[in-house]
């Protein structure tokens, strides 16, 4: 067989992303299937027999992650590895994530089907609560196998409204695994993950491929701030200790601040107000600072900035703070011959394509410190994510998974 003209199903793979976004399916067509969740189970179950269909030997770690694997005729070589995310935002849309689980899927299903054997062994992987939305941080299941937390850390973590533990949900589900969660009982030679784009570039410029060189570094904090509840009627103007006001201000410096230092976005995504009455003075409040950029130090120099605003607002306002750092991952640079890989495929194909950068996290930011990694991205309709209108035709992801496919065979017959 020549391997050369080897093609992806686009026709079956926009089927079985369909079926999954049956999974957790919001009313405006998005969907909401959080890590841990019973929508995960059920979507994992269906992953699982997917991979069983097509052969794949399971193995389901500690924190969940699940890996189906294709051996190669050379075990002793390492394994190429591909695979992503199937947990959502709460909500979030129908591709990220999924497609490069599902892309990977379908390149296993065609080489399942064509009896390719590959000089490597090949594993699709599922990281168990890519996007930390319920349960932060984000990359959790690969942060864990990288190294990066312990996995008593992870399963201690609290959802979003401080009610159920990770750990116990992951059991719940049926998905705590009993094989050690660490990437050095793996032995990967090279990993790639199809992505969606998630912002403009490559549907603005009408573009069908993304080659990232690398993503940009992610730090997350938590902020809690205490002030005095008290009836608004009566309480006067001067002398309020309100803790949202004092968070209002904050918000301000963290968008002030990311736009001074420049190369780099600093973003309050999330709050939690409490008692949250409109004639109560807020006597507490919980928010997140994200910052993002591809120079590690210029993101610490900008939070140590907010965070000295942060103080003197804190100060004026009578409201004591709490900052924590919850999370950390260095901008990921990828092999640059991966890099190059992706970029030939793809002309090889026939697709135009685009070297950039990934403003968005994904679990390669984890997975690129164990070993060589590189990411392939296609469109998003209009540049958006983590909403339910996130869009991507088709076609675009039948070609995404053809770069996948082809650079997993180059890769994977590598002596
Ligand atoms: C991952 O979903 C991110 O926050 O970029
Ligand atoms: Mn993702
Ligand atoms: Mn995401």
């Amino acid at each position: 067989m020549n391997l050369s003209e080897l093609r992806v199903d686009g026709a079956r793979l926009q089927s079985t992303i369909e079926e999954s976004a049956r999974i957790g399916k919001t009313e405006n067509n998005g969907l909401i299937r959080c890590a841990a969740t019973d929508e995960d189970k059920i979507g994992r179950d269906l992953l699982v027999k997917w991979y069983r269909e097509c052969g794949c030997e399971i193995t389901i770690d500690e924190m969940g992650n699940i890996f189906a694997k294709r051996p190669g005729k050379n075990p002793k070589l390492g394994a190429v590895m591909t695979g992503s995310h199937f947990d959502t935002q709460r909500p979030g849309g129908r591709f990220d994530g999924i497609l490069g689980v599902l892309g990977a899927l379908e390149v296993m299903r065609v080489i399942s089907e064509n009896n390719i054997q590959l000089e490597r062994d090949l594993i699709i992987v599922d990281w168990t609560n890519e996007e930390g939305g319920w349960f932060s941080p984000a990359c959790m299941g690969s942060g864990v196998w990288v190294g990066n937390h312990t996995k008593e850390w992870a399963y201690a973590r609290k959802d979003r409204d401080g009610v159920t533990v990770f750990g116990e949900e992951l059991e719940r589900i049926g998905y705590k695994g009993s094989f050690p969660c660490s990437h050095k009982e793996w032995d990967i030679y090279a990993a790639f993950e199809l992505h969606i784009e998630q912002g403009p570039q490559l549907y603005n410029e009408k573009i069908q491929i993304g080659a990232p060189k690398g993503i940009l570094c992610l730090h997350w904090y938590d902020i809690w701030l205490e002030g005095t509840a008290n009836q608004v009627g009566p309480t006067p103007m001067i002398g309020r200790n309100d803790a949202l006001l004092a968070f209002s201000e904050m918000n301000i410096v963290v968008n002030k601040v990311a736009h001074q230092m420049g190369n780099m976005v600093g973003t309050v995504g999330e709050i939690q107000n409490y008692p949250n009455s409109r004639n109560i003075i807020p006597d507490a409040v919980h928010f997140t600072v994200d910052i993002r950029s591809w120079d590690d130090a210029h993101a610490v120099k900008a939070w140590e900035m907010m965070k000295k605003e942060f103080e003197v607002i804190a100060e004026r306002r009578g409201c004591p703070i709490r900052t924590e750092e919850t999370w950390k991952v260095a901008h990921a640079p990828f092999d640059k011959g991966l890099w190059d890989r992706v970029v030939e495929t793809s002309e090889e194909l026939g697709y135009s394509c685009k070297r950039m950068v990934s403003g968005a996290g994904h679990d390669m930011s984890e997975v690129n410190q164990v070993t060589r990694g590189a990411m392939i991205f296609v469109p998003s309709i209009n540049g958006r994510s983590h909403v339910e209108v996130e869009d991507t035709p088709y076609e675009d992801c039948e070609h995404g998974a053809n770069v996948l496919l082809h650079c997993i065979l180059k890769t994977a017959n590598e002596a």
